[in-house]
Parts: structure tokens; sequence; C-alpha cells
């Protein structure tokens, strides 16, 4: 009997060639596994495809609650961007795909895994590097990155197997969607200075034809976690789904980020993540009234490191098991409702409360009922001045004109 082998299988042109190809080349048995992380498609038609095609099982497993609870949300809660634009939507459903690939060869006896990545591309490294944590033992098989075919040649590998070619397989761009977001990358955006067309984008409408009028949208958090739109309590992945919508309909959510690749090149990417844009906004705004300005400062630095993390296929490291046990206790105050307003583009915080503020009307004031003892400043300014003072008599300051002359 043949080894088996499970490819994450989403029904595109790869990973169905891939299919026969790993029968022909290794005379392995495939176990097809597509995950449901919040990418809308008809998942009894990617599975009965995986079959036609020759796969010996072919498995569908909804994990979008386990996308939104122990990927998404942790992210929110540290505010991971990349390069402070890429909300990390396809980075953080690779390591819970790499999870039940693992899960599912060890429960079908497989002695290997497969992904459809190429040899180019971020996420190959978190594919390889997430299955090697879990089951340092499971081989990897990687065709895209092994065949050598061009997209040309995959299409007639296709037709001359009667693998069914996708309508998508013409269009020159390269798209993976999530619940927290939509990647586009190939075609017309490898250029840089060109402007992306209309027609990548398909979650958000143009700013030209979304509503005229503004829509405003209150969420509430617990902890640091999303958990209320409009005062309605609500699923996390109901949350998420009804923000895009929402979001979209106004245009928020378009990015444009000339990123660096972990392998090393640039490569310019566009997304739409409107829900992730609103909840980060959001959440940002949340932690300025009840954290403090050093845990403020402080976390920001966790914020890029983490981000990286993630970007980087570290996930399954004792290093972010570290930096989550700091961000959730940084969440513990992080409860209350931000009232945004989304328009034409635009997601803008327009008010924030919180019962557990540090916001106090009573030293902020300059009107009446004002707390702050003014008549202490010049006590503090004193000793705040001091060593600028000693530095200025000892070794005085460079004036602007020493500076001109030195020209
Ligand atoms: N550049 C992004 C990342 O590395 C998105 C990759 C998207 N993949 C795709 N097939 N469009 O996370």
């Amino acid at each position: 009997m043949p080894d088996k082998i499970v490819l994450a299988y989403s029904g595109g042109l790869d990973t169905s060639v891939a299919i026969r190809w790993l029968k022909e080349k290794y005379e392995l048995d495939v176990i097809a596994l597509t995950i449901d992380v919040g990418n809308e498609r008809d998942l009894s038609a990617i599975r009965n495809k995986a079959l036609k095609v020759g796969a010996i099982k072919a498995l569908v497993k909804d994990a979008k609650r386990l996308f939104v609870n122990h990927f998404i949300f942790p992210a929110l809660k540290a505010d991971a961007i990349y390069e402070g634009q890429y909300p990390l939507a396809t980075a953080l459903s690779r390591p819970l795909i790499a999870k039940l690939l693992v899960d599912t060869a060890l429960e079908e006896g497989a002695q290997a895994v497969a992904h459809g990545c190429t040899g180019k591309g971020n996420d190959q490294v978190r594919f390889d590097v997430s299955v090697n944590a879990l089951a340092p033992d499971l081989k990897i098989i990687a065709p895209a990155r092994e065949w050598g075919m061009t997209r040309e040649q995959t299409i007639s590998y296709a037709q001359r197997y009667g693998i069914p070619v996708p309508a998508t397989a013409t269009s020159p761009y390269s798209i993976d969607e999530n619940l927290w977001g939509r990647s586009i990358e190939c075609g017309i955006l490898e250029d840089p200075w060109a402007e992306p067309p209309e027609e990548v984008f398909s979650w958000t409408k143009s700013p030209k034809e979304a509503s005229d009028e503004p829509s405003y949208v209150e969420i509430g958090f617990d902890k640091g976690i999303p958990v209320a739109i409009d005062g309605q309590k609500m699923d996390s992945v109901s949350l998420i789904q009804r923000l895009n919508e929402l979001a979209g309909s106004h245009s928020v959510g378009r990015i444009d980020h000339v990123e660096n690749r972990l392998v090393g090149i640039k490569s310019r990417e566009v997304y739409e993540a409107p829900a992730a844009v609103v909840l980060l906004e959001a959440h940002q705004a949340l932690e300025a009234l009840t954290l403090s300005k050093d845990q403020l400062r402080f976390k920001q630095k966790v914020a890029q490191e983490y981000a990286d993390l993630i970007y980087n296929g570290l996930w399954f490291t004792a290093q972010h098991q570290d930096l989550a046990a700091y961000v959730d206790s940084s969440q513990r105050f992080v409860t209350g409702t931000v009232r945004l307003k989304l328009y034409k583009g635009s997601c803008k915080v327009m008010g924030r409360k919180s019962p557990l503020s540090l916001y106090s009307y009573g030293l902020a004031t300059y009107a009446k009922g004002d707390q702050f003892d003014q008549s202490a400043s010049p006590g503090f300014i004193h000793i705040w001045g001091l060593p600028v003072r000693t530095q200025a008599r000892v070794q005085g300051i460079s004036s602007l004109e020493e500076k001109e002359d030195s020209k």
C-alpha cells in the first residue's frame, strides 16, 4: 500500500495539479484537507473536485472560530501590524493550517504533509517551520516549489489529466482570503508605480461608489477582545463578518504596501482588511484611555516584535508564548467602548469611554473644577530642568550660528 500524504487543498489550480503530481512523482495517496478560515467558497464543490482529481479522501474542516479566537484576537490584543501596514491575515492563517495538517496526518497515519506554496514567498516558511515545530518527524513536500512548471505549463498539465482549470487560473492575480483580510499580488501590482486597478478589489467599494452618508459604529471591548457592535453582543466570527461588510461598504480597509519579505525581496502587495482596520484602530484608541504612558510605550515595542514573529513564521515558539503572556496581562483593564466614523475610505475614532479610564476630567480641564495643583509646577520644573541647566552652564549649547559657520 502506498504511503499517505495530507495536502492542504484550496481547490485552486496548483493544489489540484498537486494531487495528481504527488501520485505520479512520489506514488503517494493524497488526502485532501480543506480548511475554512472564512474564505467563502463552495466547500462541497471543492471536496468533490479533490476526489474527482484523484484524492483518496477529502476532508473539510471549519476552523473559523479557532482562527478568530486563537489567532486573530491574540494578534489584535497585541496590535500586531507588519511594517505599520499589513494586519497579517494570510500570515496568521498559516500556523493554524499547519496545526490542522499535522493533526490530520497523525489521525490518518500519514507520513507526510504537503502545501501549495512556491519557493519565493513567506508562506512556505510559515508552513514548514510550524510543521517542524509540531511534528519534527513528518516529511514536508511542496510540489509547486519542486515541479518547476510555469503557469502555462501547469495549465497544460491540468488539461492533459482532465483536471478542471478554474476561471481564476487565467487571472493575473494571486489571491488569498480569510476572515482577517484579503491579500492580492502579481499582475500589474508588480509595478509599484502603477495604481491598483479597481478590479483587484472585491470586499471594498471604491470611495466614489461608497455612500455619501457616513456610518457610525460602536465597538464594545472586554479585556481587549471585541464583544459587541452598537451595544449588541455578538459571537466573534459574526462580529468580524459584520464589520467586513459594513466597513467594506464605506471603502475602509484598502492597503497598498511595499513590504519586506522574509526571503529577502521587496514585494508590492495590496490588501483589503475592513474589519481588521476598524478593530485595530478601535483597540488602540481604548488602550490610549486605559493604559499608562509607560505601558503604551513598551507595548508598542512588543507590538512590533509580535508582528515580525507572526510574519516570519515563528508562531510556535517560546518567544511567542512569553510575549503573549505580557500582552494578555496588559489587557486586563482594556474594557470599554469606542465609537468610529466610517466614511469614503476613512475610519476615524470619534469617541471612547471606559469604566477603567485613566483620563480624569478634573485633572485635564481648564474650566471650573480644575483639580490640578498649578502651584506645584515650578518645583517640578526646577528639578526636571536641573540637568539641562547644569549642562548649559558647563558645556554651553551649540548655537545656530556655529552650524552656519561650519558649512
Ligand atoms: N505578503 C503576504 C504575506 O506574506 C500575503 C501573501 C499572500 N499570498 C497570496 N497567495 N496572495 O503574508
